[in-house]
């Protein structure tokens, strides 16, 4: 066995000392013997960079050499591995990244932005000079899904990735289910208790998971990132009321990524969705991710975990820097990147599925015949309804919701626009899909 102190030491440079920068500094430092151990050399931090030299991060950085400018350190020729912790898909972080690689060093970064965005021109670069790109910590946190896909399942062909992939969304429809209260309150509070950033429009409408969502589809099936290809949706629309009457059918309402290769193409999509409560992703909850894989020779993988945080962000990275500390490079994208197919995306209108449709019906003899009519004249048909009394404040409108038997989305999408126009109906319903069921 190497003597990992006579072993050449791995340089590595931090740029970004927030949450997550702090947390991999504290790992390297706390855990610096046994990292040695199982790479067979030690890990030394040669570098770091923020905005704030001045600000007390809770970690000792006195003796590490600090760059003004973190693209100054993604060139310094004493690093071998430039850590990205600053995010967000253009600007410094991208340029940082970019400088890294072109200078032949390794990056690892937890950056879901850029890696969706523009990971396949950085993973060509990557290739090209014959370093690593990892980013374990870019989808679902401390879950190690990116190793999961690319050596454990490597011999499966995937069908489909299902994955909770934002614990804001989680925890905050966790919170409406607990305790009946709506989105806006519930949104407000994990905000004070820093569940949710200040601008949460990224996490609550669906955009954070579908960046993870679309670098699960390009592992799992062999192809491009395809960003623009997915379809989204966010859970400002689902009310307490949806959740409970949900629960009435036996479901949970929850934020799901779904990646799926259907003989048409690839399906990708982040939306509420309506799931068994028998099945394990119903019974995530609060901050907590999940993502359920299933391949042909395995079957289905669930792993669940932390999807955020100091200590599982950081675990996720230092999980990246052990791999390129024993030498362990490989294409970033599991395959060469050259060998990635184009996505060619599954026509929405001809999923298949059940659906939930919740609206308000006019408080009138006759209203809900001449709405289950319309939904009939469409081509839906309806497996199970329930109506309650008008609710406080709006007495002239009754909760009525529907789950309906399998039907094509476009099949769907037409008579949702017969609702919104008809006399019966009050406002926009909500439509949310059922996943999750074996058929
Ligand atoms: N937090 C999580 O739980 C989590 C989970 C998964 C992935 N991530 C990803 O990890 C990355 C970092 O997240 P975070 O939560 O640690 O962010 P954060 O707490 O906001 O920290 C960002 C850091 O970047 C530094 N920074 C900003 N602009 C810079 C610039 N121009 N040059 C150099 N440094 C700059 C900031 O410096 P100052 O401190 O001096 O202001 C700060 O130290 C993001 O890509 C995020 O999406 C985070």
């Amino acid at each position: 066995m190497n003597d990992p102190l006579k072993a050449e030491p791995l340089k590595i440079g931090v740029a970004g000392l927030g949450t997550v920068g702090a947390g991999v500094i504290k790992i390297l430092k706390e855990r610096a013997g046994f990292l040695a151990d199982a790479s067979g050399r030690t890990l030394v931090l040669g570098g770091v960079s923020a905005r704030d030299r001045a600000k007390d991060r809770g970690i000792d950085i006195r003796d590490v050499r600090w760059f003004d400018d973190a693209r100054e350190m993604a060139k310094a020729d004493d690093l071998d591995v430039i850590v990205e912790l600053i995010g967000g898909s253009e600007g410094v972080a991208r340029e940082v990244v970019e400088l890294a690689l072109a200078h032949g060093k390794h990056v690892v970064t937890a950056n879901k932005a850029l890696i969706a965005h523009h990971g396949l021109a950085l993973g060509r670069l990557a290739e090209e000079k014959g370093v690593s790109l990892n980013y374990e910590a870019a989808v679902a946190g401390g879950i190690p899904i990116i190793k999961a896909l690319r050596e454990g399942l490597a011999a499966n062909e995937i069908t489909s990735v299902v994955g909770i992939l934002n614990g804001t969304c989680n925890y905050i429809l966790t919170e409406m289910e607990k305790t009946g209260r709506d989105f806006t309150e519930v949104l407000a509070d994990a905000q004070a208790l820093g569940y949710a950033e200040a601008d949460p429009s990224f996490d609550v409408g669906g955009i954070d998971a579908a960046h993870k969502l679309a670098i699960l589809a390009s592992l799992a099936f062999g192809v491009q990132i395809d960003f623009g290809g997915v379809h989204i949706e966010g859970i400002e629309r689902v009310t307490a009321t949806d959740i409970s009457f949900a629960r009435e059918f036996g479901y949970r309402i929850k934020l799901l990524g779904v990646a799926r290769k259907t003989e048409a193409g690839i399906e990708q999509r982040v939306h509420p969705a309506l799931v068994p409560d028998t099945v394990p992703l119903a019974n995530v909850m609060g901050v907590f991710n999940a993502v359920a894989v299933e391949g042909d020779r395995v079957g289905q993988v669930v792993l669940e975990g932390r999807g955020a945080g100091e200590g599982p962000t950081a675990s996720a990275v230092l999980s990246d820097l052990i791999d390129i500390a024993r030498g362990f490079i490989v294409p970033p994208f599991i395959v060469p990147t050259a060998r990635l197919a184009p996505s060619r995306e599954s026509p929405a209108d001809t999923h298949l599925g059940r659906y939930f449709l919740s609206l308000a019906a006019a408080d009138r003899a006759g209203s809900m015949a001449a709405i289950t009519r319309a939904l009939a004249d469409e081509g839906v048909s309806i497996e199970r309804m329930i109506q309650r009394g008008a609710e406080k404040g709006a007495t002239d409108r009754l909760p009525v919701v529907f789950i309906t038997h399998e039907t094509q989305e476009g099949t769907m999408q037409r008579a949702l626009a017969q609702l919104m126009q008809h006399q019966d109906v009050a406002g926009t319903p909500l439509m949310l899909r059922v996943e999750g069921e074996t058929r």
